[in-house]
């Protein structure tokens, strides 16, 4: 069978738990966001895990939104950061692969969980690829964020907050490799922090591979055994992390934890993973599943 590389039909939104609107990939197989909340995702995971309503009082603050998608995580992080300080002078970069999917969140019902302003960020970011307002500058670059990466390293961009949001890795494995983690982490101010709704043992063990310290973005309320995180939080000063829990730690030991790699960052999604498979195969260390057992984990 040929494989999909082109999405055949048009975005259609889907319902989340929340009330905001998601798409579904064909190509990669996969929802954009959780379930159980698109937008509450966004403020979650993304702005609030990397601190941006403390972080509002600067007068400056730079962002890099990895997989832009429909924009959510650039639109929580400017309601967030305004909300607070509406004279904070934000720079965005967002790198998405696919210029459809912003152009068809931009038009309702998707669009109007946002505010009016936002709103109109958004239009301007989907339709050309940049947005200039007295307090915003905003562009997206269009292609494989492994290229697209490169224009921000020449730049010596540094970011106070990314957004890390691919498809999960066994979908979109080129974007959760130790070598690309390298180049994003380039693109990290000293004081920054990444956040990602991952909390893989194999993408946590490429943050660390690419230099970068690690932390939990705890789970809020009443967790079954497998909820035991919503997702990471990578910084290069540790101290100011949430610090796995013994169970994440060892999740770090086990064969799970074998990083995806992609030495010329431009491999497909298949050798990545084969790659990654053969290491698996060829380690000694604990099996996941044996980990389960020993924490419990349904
Ligand atoms: C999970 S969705 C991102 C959701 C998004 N952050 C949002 O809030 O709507 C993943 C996105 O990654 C994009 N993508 C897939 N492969 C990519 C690549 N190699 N480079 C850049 N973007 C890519 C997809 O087109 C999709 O929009």
């Amino acid at each position: 069978m040929t494989p999909l590389t082109q999405q055949s039909i048009a975005w259609i939104p889907r319902l989340t738990e929340d009330g905001s609107f998601t798409f579904f990939s064909e190509v990669f197989n996969e929802t954009f966001h959780s379930r159980q909340g698109a937008k509450q995702e966004a403020f979650l995971k993304f702005a609030q895990a990397t601190d941006l309503e403390s972080r509002s009082q600067q007068s400056h603050l730079r962002l890099l939104d990895v997989c832009y998608g429909l924009g959510y995580n650039t639109a929580a992080a400017i309601e967030t950061i305004w909300a607070t300080n509406p004279d904070c002078q934000i720079e965005i970069y967002g790198l998405e692969l696919d210029e459809t999917v912003p152009r068809a969140a931009i038009a309702p019902p998707v669009l109007e969980i946002w505010t009016p302003k936002v709103q109109e960020i958004l239009q301007a970011i989907a339709q050309h690829q940049v947005c200039k307002l007295p307090h915003l500058n905003a562009k997206l670059l269009i292609g494989d964020a492994r290229q697209t990466i490169q224009h921000l390293t020449d730049l010596d961009f540094q970011a106070d907050a990314i957004f890390f949001d691919p498809f999960s890795p066994r979908r979109c494995p080129q974007l959760w490799t130790v070598e690309f983690f390298r180049q994003v982490a380039k693109c990290l101010a000293p004081e920054g922090k990444l956040a990602t709704y991952s909390r893989s043992a194999a993408v946590r063990s490429a943050l660390l591979a690419a230099g970068l310290n690690i932390g939990t973005i705890p789970m809020a309320g009443v967790q079954r055994s497998h909820e035991w995180s919503q997702g990471t939080v990578a910084a290069f000063d540790a101290g100011r992390l949430h610090p796995l829990a013994q169970m994440e730690q060892e999740h770090l030991q086990t064969r799970a934890a074998i990083a995806y790699r992609d030495p010329d960052l431009s491999d497909t999604a298949a050798t990545i993973l084969t790659r990654h498979q053969q290491e698996q195969q060829a380690c000694t260390q604990e099996s996941t599943s044996s980990w389960r057992r020993r924490w419990g984990i349904d």
